[in-house]
This record gives C-alpha cells, sequence and structure tokens, in this order.
C-alpha cells in the first residue's frame, strides 16, 4: 500500500471533477491528505464525489472567465494560495473532419484549450503564492495518447489535445523563469474506462462499426498490456505529479496507456 500523506498542507482544484478520471484524481489526492476544490457544470456529481471524500464541490464551466475569477477570490480569501491545479475536464467529439462544423470545432477548443489557458492566468497569483512558500506549486494538464498519434475521426479534439500538452511545456519555462516557483506537466492518457470512453464505444455501436464486445477488443488490443486503463492508474501518476516527490520535474509528459505509444 502506498504511504499517505504525500500532499498533505496542499491545496488543490480539479476541473471535471464530477466523475471519471477527474473524481478518481480527486478520490487519489484526498486520501494523500489534499484539501481540494471539486469543479465541473456538473454540480450534483461534483457534490456527490466531494461529500465522499470531504472537498468542496464548486459549480464551474472552464469556458467562463467569470467562474474562474469568483473561484479565484474564493480560494484567496479561504486559504492565500493553490498548490495544485489540474486541468481535466474535456470534451469530444468523433467524426470525420469533412462532417465537423466550425462550431464543433470551436467548442471542442474552448473547454480542452482556452479554458486551462484561462484557469492558468487568473490562478497565476495563486499558484505564485504556493510556489513562494517553498514547495513549488503543481500543474497537470491532461492530455491524451491523441495528441501523439494520428487517429481518424478525432482531428478537433486530437488538436486540442496536442496544444494544451505544449501549452504545459511554454509554461513550465515561462513560471519557472519569471520569479515564480510553479511546475506544469502533462498526462497522456491511453484508453481509460470512463463515461466518456463509454459514449465513444456506444457510438462506434450506434453508426454499426463494431458489436459492443469487439469495440471493447479493439480498444484492448491498441496497447501491448492488452487492457482497458482505470482511472486509479491516472490518479496516481497525478499524485505524483502533484506532490513533491516529482520536485525536479516541469514542462515533461507521462504516458499512461499501457504501452500504447512505445508499440
Ligand atoms: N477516458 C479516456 O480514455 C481518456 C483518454 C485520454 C484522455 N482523456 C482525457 O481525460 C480527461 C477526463 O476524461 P474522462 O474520460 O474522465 O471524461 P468524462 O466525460 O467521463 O468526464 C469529464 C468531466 O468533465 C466535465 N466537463 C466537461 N466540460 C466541462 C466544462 N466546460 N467545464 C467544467 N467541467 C466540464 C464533465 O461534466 C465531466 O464530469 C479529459 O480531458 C479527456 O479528454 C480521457
Amino acid at each position: 500500500m502506498a504511504a499517505l500523506g504525500r500532499l498533505n498542507n496542499k491545496v488543490g482544484l480539479i476541473t471535471g471533477a464530477a466523475r471519471g478520471i477527474g473524481a478518481g484524481i480527486a478520490q487519489a489526492m484526498a486520501e494523500q491528505g489534499a484539501t481540494l476544490y471539486l469543479c465541473d457544470l456538473n454540480i450534483d456529481g461534483a457534490s456527490a464525489v466531494a461529500k465522499n471524500i470531504g472537498a468542496t464541490a464548486v459549480a464551474l464551466n472552464v469556458t467562463s472567465e467569470a467562474d474562474w475569477a469568483a473561484l479565484a477570490d474564493r480560494i484567496k480569501r479561504e486559504h492565500g494560495r493553490l498548490d495544485i491545479l489540474v486541468h481535466n475536464a474535456g470534451t469530444e467529439i468523433v467524426n470525420s473532419v469533412e462532417q465537423q462544423s466550425s462550431e464543433d470545432v470551436r467548442r471542442v477548443l474552448s473547454v480542452n484549450l482556452e479554458g486551462p489557458m484561462s484557469g492558468c492566468r487568473i490562478m497565476l497569483p495563486l499558484l505564485s503564492a504556493a510556489g513562494k512558500r517553498g514547495a513549488w506549486a503543481s500543474v497537470i494538464n491532461i492530455s491524451s495518447v491523441a495528441a501523439l498519434v494520428g487517429q481518424s475521426n478525432l482531428s478537433a479534439y486530437s488538436v486540442s489535445k496536442a496544444a494544451i500538452a505544449h501549452m504545459s511545456k511554454v509554461l513550465a519555462v515561462e513560471w519557472a523563469n519569471q520569479g515564480h516557483a510553479i511546475r506544469v506537466n502533462t498526462i497522456y492518457p491511453g484508453c481509460i474506462r470512463t463515461p466518456m470512453l463509454e459514449d465513444t464505444v456506444a457510438g462506434w455501436v450506434r453508426e454499426g462499426v463494431f458489436e459492443e464486445a469487439s469495440a471493447w477488443d479493439v480498444m484492448k488490443n491498441l496497447c501491448p498490456m492488452k487492457r482497458i486503463g482505470e482511472v486509479s492508474d491516472i490518479a496516481m501518476g497525478a499524485v505524483f505529479l502533484a506532490s513533491d516527490e516529482s520536485k525536479f520535474m516541469t514542462g515533461t509528459s507521462l504516458t499512461i496507456d499501457g504501452g500504447w505509444m512505445a508499440s
């Protein structure tokens, strides 16, 4: 069993924490002692997760600068700093480029890229305040292996995920150099069993691309370990990047994909 308390005395914020990977990260970080704000469009879902782990649920749309600003004011009042910021909320559209409208593309980029950029900008004073206490603050951006390889029918999503990963590198350099003490790293998940992945499989079945069992087999066979990942596989990577155990890591990437990108 992993040691507990790796995130004691750290204040963290996780977006998209109502379900899936975000809820898994929230649970793992709470177990390690973090004080957490769980943010989501789905406040009922976030509240249910928060209640289980003793965290605070907040209704926040990552595309709303007003929501980010209101939360920054609250965290400033309640803690005066933010040690951990996880940009996990995401959305995907699965269709070919010729079926995608500009509106579809804008929606994906707005949630997956502009949202985290607003969050980073608006939370910067609080992250900086955390870094000045000694241990560097940690920003974790959840990208996807879709940013690393070309996959059909995922153009807007893949581009948004490549962009957020590159944003991590830029901010890692900026925020190590401008008097801040903020680390910024990226996680690239492979196929992880969550409602988002279940929706993707349901779409394939609806369109007659695969039967349900074969759809899951296709997903499993993408990686040499031949299984679908669990949210805890990603959550423990996030705990490591948030903890001081990774204190010399910034601008780097953690691929958690059962070996898919190695094959
Ligand atoms: N599941 C996978 O296989 C997989 C693989 C690679 C990357 N990812 C990435 O991991 C992250 C989490 O994915 P998941 O599978 O848990 O997804 P999910 O759809 O199960 O959960 C996403 C959560 O984000 C919230 N959300 C969506 N838009 C929001 C917004 N505008 N503001 C606030 N909250 C919002 C949703 O309400 C939901 O609770 C996403 O960024 C996704 O792209 C997932």
